[in-house]
């Protein structure tokens, strides 16, 4: 195993109706900007049950943060923010939310003379403090309610890019597992796709004799392939929903990245095609996901195969002929919970792709994955195939 270190400030609170907690877990003082997005919380009663907690403080309001939150938007909070001198941040939706209000948090901060935005998610110069925060999330998938990173786009340059920082550890999240019974198929599934694939980024890589990772890694993706068809068939299935919501959580809390090493790629080529074309995050990592694996099988072939044995039952003795079936395996298990996997499916080029983020990539000349494999050269080679 590797060193490791681990902090994880974040104060959870699970379970059904356990929203109306928050006025026990925001001291009174506090002037409170909630965020929000494009109005699910108004339609499905979350925007109603924090407003009834929250009686007797004083709350200002912020909506219209959207999917990949947006930096223009963002920008128009973070005016109120110092304007109204606000002091807490209740970021109230899904992971977009949360993250948006995670920059607002920091980029409120900001005092030096750059473009706030060069600044932080270009140039790694992080204010030292961020307004507190905390959210009531309503979508499992990110992870983003216990950990420190954010993923903002911006709408001018077509960016998608991540910051992390320890200022921004939610204070407290309340995860209702209740409240995502009335989330969109596409949503759910994009969930647990985000989620399994957050899993791999940690775990398939190679090995460091981490057995007690590898096994959270792999009962989080047993556990989401047993409980997806659930989720499916009974979006009222508050149980499934709750296993989905603690795997969701639990995949990039950082728990199972404890000592191992750690891969990521499959996500900043997803970035970009969600840059570049707007598809979700979980369509974008369900494209390129099986075709970077297949790409990487070798170096990653003792991971994926003990992937193939114990997460999808193959009795297959050779490592690389088990590799080879855990990733058809993986890719039909996104195809049976309904998501498409190919470019084509939703009117991209590959051949276009791969050659805008093969340009992108060598523009900020970067390589991704545990061994910085994943060249320009070789993303192209990736998305051709996708
Ligand atoms: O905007 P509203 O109206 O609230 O609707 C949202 C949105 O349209 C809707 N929704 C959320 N909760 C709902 C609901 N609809 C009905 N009932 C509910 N309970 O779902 C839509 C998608 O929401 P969004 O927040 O965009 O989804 P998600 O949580 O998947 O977040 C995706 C964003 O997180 C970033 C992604 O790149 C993307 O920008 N990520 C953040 C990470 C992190 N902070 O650690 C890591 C991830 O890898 C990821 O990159
Ligand atoms: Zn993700």
């Amino acid at each position: 195993m590797q060193n490791f270190e681990f902090y994880g400030p974040t104060h959870l609170v699970f379970g059904k109706d356990t929203i109306k907690e928050l006025s026990r877990l925001i001291p009174k003082d506090r002037k409170i900007l909630i965020t929000y997005g494009g109005g699910s919380i108004k339609s499905n009663g979350v925007y109603d049950q924090v407003k009834q907690a929250l009686q007797g403080y004083n709350v200002f309001e912020f909506g219209g943060i959207e999917p990949n939150p947006k930096f223009e938007t963002l920008a128009k909070a973070i005016e109120i923010v110092k304007k109204e001198d606000i002091n807490f941040l209740l970021a109230v939706g899904g992971g977009s939310v949360l993250d948006g209000t995670k920059f607002i948090a920091l980029a409120s901060k900001y005092t030096g003379d750059d473009d706030v935005y060069d600044a932080i998610m270009k140039h790694g110069k992080l204010p030292n403090s961020a307004v507190e925060l905390a959210d009531v999330i309503t979508l499992p998938a990110t992870g983003s309610e216990m950990n420190c990173g954010g993923v903002i786009s911006k709408i001018s340059t077509s960016e998608k890019l991540a910051f992390h920082s320890p200022h921004v550890f939610p204070k407290f999240s309340i995860i209702d597992p209740s409240v995502t019974f009335t989330l969109p198929v596409r949503q759910t599934i994009n969930g647990i796709v985000d989620t399994f694939v957050h899993t791999m980024e940690f775990n398939c890589t190679y090995d460091v004799n981490s057995p007690l990772q590898d096994i959270w890694a792999m009962g989080i993706l047993r556990t989401l392939i047993s409980e997806a068809p659930k989720v499916l068939a009974n979006p009222q299935d508050y149980d499934a929903r709750a296993n989905l919501f603690w795997c969701a959580t639990c995949g990039l809390n950082y728990w199972i990245s404890c000592g191992v090493p750690q891969d990521w790629s499959t996500h900043m080529i997803g970035h970009e095609l969600t840059a570049f074309y707007g598809i979700d995050h979980g369509q974008s990592l369900a494209i390129v996901e099986p075709r970077l694996l297949r790409n990487q099988k070798v170096a990653k072939s003792y991971k994926l195969a003990k992937i193939a044995r114990e997460v999808f039952g193959i009795q297959e003795s050779v490592d690389l002929k088990a590799a080879d079936m855990a990733i058809d395996k993986i890719e039909e298990f996104y195809n049976s919970i309904g998501m498409k996997t190919k470019l084509a499916d939703y009117g991209i080029n590959p051949q276009e792709a791969a050659e805008k983020i093969r340009e992108r990539f060598k523009e900020r000349n970067v390589a991704f994955g545990e061994k910085c494999a994943i060249t320009a050269d070789v993303a192209y080679d990736i998305v051709k195939a996708c």
